[in-house]
């Protein structure tokens, strides 16, 4: 991930390059290893170990009295104190996330890849930006956003919404939105002179203490994480039958059972079926990234090259093919599926995760992955029927929240022209 130089200056009161509250890494727990230095070292086994983050937070107090309608199951997300909740900043996030005058040439907005039909996945293997560069990344689903512990792929160093969007917004490996040191205050030059949505005062509102011209980057960033921080989806039939407002059917029920006893709610555990949950409530967190095995190139455990897991960031040759485990939350709108879009159904999803690992049989990528060196333990054949594969197909169509895929308030406010 590279930025412009001025790019990265105009950052730096974000936490760019670390600081603010925004993005400060939590403290480490003592036997805990930070980035580069698996626990153990990398001598303690063969293939070394692969990197466990264990981190402790501070006791939270909300910094606003924003309401979020949360069920029982659900606690409310962590909110940074320099960027607190309020109704303009939100209705304002909303504007510059589907705004495509947020890119360096005007031709795409967060939107363009992040679609609310979608749990705001994008339906593409990988995404292409305003360039025509391919990413070497599947585009995710944003919903529940505001409880992950790191945000992307594969970084632990992406703590917090605020510092991510910079990614999208200013990277250049690749490109995505396009901005650069060319075109930075263009962007908030175009937004200042918008016809169709008044900025100024919207920017007034939701920064009602900002010095000078409100119209920023700091306060656009800030906005937009404000919007995604309301993307709340706990309204699914799965929610309901927690609180008793709905049934499961008999097979649904079964597909629970089988989710639960072939280990898959071990790494995707409720109430977000992932790892990495936190919440106001959360004071310490183990951070994990897993190989579940879907390559083995040349029998030696490696990934295609642009797509090396969490071992690009640490450093640590154990964290190879290791990835974030995706929150299963709408899994059925957010395919193609894993970190790189190439599992196309959720049906194969599964299969690969219930087999052990996937066998790539012919191609570039050839090898057999369930027997990659750096694979999770807990990645193995579970022997499941068929009946049993498609029960639990049926039981992930119940985290589904229509509710969240209609919802107006995250809609397109710019919806006649159509991103
Ligand atoms: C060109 C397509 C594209 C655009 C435009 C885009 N994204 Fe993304 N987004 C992605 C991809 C691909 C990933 C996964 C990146 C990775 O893992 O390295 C991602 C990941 C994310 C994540 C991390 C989610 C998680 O669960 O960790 C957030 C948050 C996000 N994008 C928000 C935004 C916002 C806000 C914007 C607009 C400022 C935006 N994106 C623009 C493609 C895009
Ligand atoms: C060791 C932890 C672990 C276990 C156990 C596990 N998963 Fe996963 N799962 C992951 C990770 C990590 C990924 C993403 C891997 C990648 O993209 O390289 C993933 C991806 C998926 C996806 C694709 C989601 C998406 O948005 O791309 C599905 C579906 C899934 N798992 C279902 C299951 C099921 C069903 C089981 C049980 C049979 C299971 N998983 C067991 C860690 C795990």
């Amino acid at each position: 991930m590279t930025m412009a130089l001025g790019v990265v200056a105009a950052l730096a009161v974000l936490g760019g390059c670390g600081g603010s509250s925004g993005g400060s890494p939590p403290a480490q727990n003592g036997s805990g290893s930070g980035s580069g230095s698996g626990s153990g070292g990398q001598n303690a086994t063969p293939r070394g170990t692969p990197t466990v983050f264990n981190w402790n937070y501070p006791a939270y107090t909300a910094p606003d009295a924003w309401v979020w309608n949360l069920p029982p199951h659900m606690p409310p997300p962590r909110v940074p104190a320099d960027n607190p909740m309020n109704e303009a900043k939100v209705a304002l996030g909303r504007y510059l996330f589907y705004d495509k005058r947020m890119s360096g040439d005007g031709t795409l907005s967060c939107g363009g890849c992040h679609e609310q039909a979608r749990a705001f996945a994008d339906g593409k293997d990988r995404p292409t930006g305003i360039t025509g560069q391919k990413h070497p990344r599947n585009a995710m689903g944003l919903g529940n956003v505001a409880y992950h512990a790191t945000q992307t792929w594969a970084n632990p160093s992406l703590l917090t919404l605020e510092r991510q969007i910079p990614n999208p917004v200013f990277g250049t490996e690749p490109v995505e939105m396009g901005v650069n040191d060319g075109n930075v205050d263009q962007v908030m030059k175009r937004l200042a002179g918008a016809k169709d949505v008044d900025y100024a005062t919207r920017f007034a509102q939701a920064f009602p203490d900002a010095q000078g011209d409100p119209i920023t980057w700091e306060h656009a960033l800030k906005a937009i994480s404000a919007f995604e921080r309301t993307f709340i989806t706990a309204d699914s039939r799965y929610d309901r039958y927690l609180q008793g407002r709905d049934t499961l059917s008999a097979q649904e029920l079964h597909g629970k059972q089988v989710f639960e006893q072939a280990q898959c709610s071990a790494c995707h555990a409720a109430p977000n079926f992932d790892d990495q949950f936190m919440s106001a409530q959360t004071t310490s967190l183990v951070v994990r990234y897993h190989n579940i095995g879907l390559y083995n190139l040349e029998g030696r455990g490696a990934y295609p090259k642009d797509n090396s897991g969490a071992e690009e960031i640490t450093g640590n040759p154990a964290d190879m093919g290791a990835f974030r485990v995706p929150s299963l939350r709408n899994v059925a709108v957010t395919g193609p599926y894993m970190h790189d879009g190439s599992v196309a159904t959720l049906e194969e999803a599964v299969r690969i995760m219930a087999g052990g690992g996937r066998n790539v049989e012919s191609g570039r990528n050839k090898g057999d992955g369930r027997a990659n060196p750096f694979k999770d333990p807990l990645v193995q054949d579970r022997g499941l029927s068929d009946q049993d594969v498609a029960d639990l197909l049926a039981f992930l169509h119940t985290l589904t929240d229509e509710r969240f895929l209609k919802d107006p308030a995250f809609s397109d406010p710019f919806a006649t022209q159509k991103q």
